[in-house]
């Protein structure tokens, strides 16, 4: 692999998937690495991130030595080209001036292999304090503006790079040039790492993991717990048994897409749970949405939970136990909760959130390596339906969070019908790729005055919520044409009783959650 060495800041993970990007599978590992696990790792090159402005901050992140000295190819980005240069031998200032945003950059001849073929004058996006003021011996300069004289420097006898600027960065404008031409023309590696390798490298350690047990796995209707599924199921057929709890808070058509759509295309084995009656009757009366969120929560578990204990009786009749639990875990949440590697048999507990105690399953998790754009690009080569692939997220409890006030039957027929409409709308305007989300929000609660016909109103808002977003850490609301709006607005009152105002929410996060509840 690529090792990105993670200083801290928030670009590692941007840096890990730019990387694969191009190819090349890579892996965070975080600062504190030594230089011995490093070269137990193998890694064909080394990335090192940006992170906390200056290299001279007392508790700074630092870098063990040895890692310089392996004889790996290593980049340095921002926070890690001043860390290189401080380690080699060359100087690091603290020019007091800062650097942020977008900046001219002036290429000095050829570039050398980083930056070879670029343009003389370019943007590139900075963020930094100090500034690398002499590279160290035996490397030259290839760039620099007009505040930083060493843009960016490299060594190809010794295989070091950095630049000052942020490559993975999509306001950088030769980015992901510098990135490609980093791992594969200084560094020599090729690209070969693509959708088809990982599906069959999956497939190979999950049936060696599995042997003949066999497999339980819930599905949600969302893209990962679909493509772990997926996988697995392409590994092992039908040691796998699907659970899918229909507890009445999902949108139109997913039910269907998931029953018909996704067991044509797989041939998976699926059981559905059909509990909407026992949702519906736990959220009587309820409003508070954290009290919403804990039932909801609560009776999902339970449902899941007796669906596992009935398969398991049943298995154990006709002589098959089954050993494991399918996660679609993803790459961010092994990162973001500090693990690494390992993990072999955790008691499913704590990833479930409450299976009961006597029931222990090993944990095959086959997305614990990868991004969502990667998910979805092994869920295409899978043949997985658009629809699933595509999805955008969608919370957990469902429409029970998006209806403000109590929870009935009445109301969420109503907001599935408006939210059909949204989705369709935003869909055939071709505004998917541009949106993160879009919820649609019932204020159950609220009444207006309205006219319709010859006659007076009084019905319930939607609100339409669309935000744009990388991560759904922050976000901003979705400039919509309003074209679009208009359209929207237009179906929805005229086609969903009951409702007869449609607004648009302009917060961005923070202050404003995604969510309403
Ligand atoms: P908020 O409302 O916190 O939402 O800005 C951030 C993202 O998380 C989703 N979300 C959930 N997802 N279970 C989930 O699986 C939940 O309980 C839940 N609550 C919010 C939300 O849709 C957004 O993408």
């Amino acid at each position: 692999p690529v090792l990105v060495v993670d200083f801290g800041a928030q670009y590692a993970q941007l840096i890990a998937r730019r990387v694969r990007e191009a190819g090349v599978y890579s892996e965070i590992v975080p600062h504190t690495i030594t230089a011995a696990e490093v070269a137990e790792k193998q890694p064909a090159g080394i990335v090192l991130s940006g992170g906390p402005s200056s290299v001279y901050e007392p508790g700074s992140p630092t870098l063990d030595p040895g890692i310089l000295q392996l004889g790996v190819p290593v980049m340095g980005i921002c926070y890690g080209f001043q860390v290189m240069a401080q380690q080699l031998g060359g100087e690091v200032a603290r020019t007091g001036r800062r650097e942020y945003g977008a900046t001219a950059m002036t290429v000095h001849g050829d570039g050398g292999a980083l930056l070879a073929g670029q343009p003389e004058s370019q943007t590139t996006w900075m963020s930094h304090g100090d500034s690398v003021a002499r590279a160290p011996e035996g490397f030259a300069v290839l760039a620099s503006t007009a505040d930083t004289p060493v843009a960016a420097f490299a060594s190809d006898e010794m295989k070091m790079y950095g630049v000052q600027w942020h490559p993975e960065v999509k306001h950088s404008e030769y980015g992901q040039r510098v990135l490609e031409n980093f791992l594969h023309r200084a560094a020599g590696i090729p690209a070969d790492w693509n959708s088809g390798n990982v599906i069959a490298e999956q497939v190979a350690r999950i049936r060696e993991q599995v042997g003949s047990a066999r497999v339980i796995c819930g599905l949600s209707g969302g893209v990962d717990s679909a493509v772990a599924a997926a996988i697995v199921h392409e590994a092992v057929g039908d040691q796998l048994v699907c659970v899918f709890v229909d507890h009445g808070l999902l949108r139109a058509d997913e039910r269907r897409q998931v029953e018909e759509d996704y067991v044509a295309a797989t041939g998976i084995r699926l059981v559905t749970v059909d509990a909407r009656e026992q949702f519906l009757t736990a959220l009587a009366g309820v409003t508070d949405p954290e009290t919403k969120r804990k039932i909801i929560g609560r009776e999902f578990i339970r449902t899941f939970e007796q669906a596992a204990v009935d398969l398991v009786a049943e298995a154990a009749h006709d002589g098959g136990a089954i050993e494991f639990l399918v996660q679609g875990t993803l790459y961010p949440d092994i990162v973001e909760s500090g693990g690494g590697s390992g993990t072999a048999t955790i008691k499913s507990h704590h990833n479930v959130g409450g299976l009961p105690d006597d029931l222990q399953f090993a944990l095959v998790e086959p997305l614990r390596t990868l991004f969502k754009d990667e998910v979805r690009a092994i869920g295409r080569e899978l043949g997985l339906p658009e629809p699933i692939v595509a999805r955008q997220p969608f919370p957990g409890p469902g429409l029970g969070i998006r209806i403000i006030g109590e929870v009935t039957q009445e109301r969420l027929d109503l907001l599935r019908e408006a939210d059909a409409i949204v989705r369709a709308e935003l869909t055939a305007a071709g505004l998917d790729a541009e949106i993160w989300q879009c919820p649609v929000v019932l204020l159950a609660d609220v009444r207006s005055v309205g006219v319709q016909g010859d006659g007076r109103t009084y019905g319930h808002p939607i609100v339409l919520r669309p935000v744009s977003s990388e991560d759904a850490m922050t976000a901003d609301w979705t400039r919509l044409p309003y074209d679009v709006l208009a359209r929207i607005s237009n179906r929805i009152t005229n086609e969903v009783a009951g409702v007869n105002r449609v607004v648009l929410d302009v917060t961005s996060k923070p202050p404003g959650t995604i969510e309403w509840e």
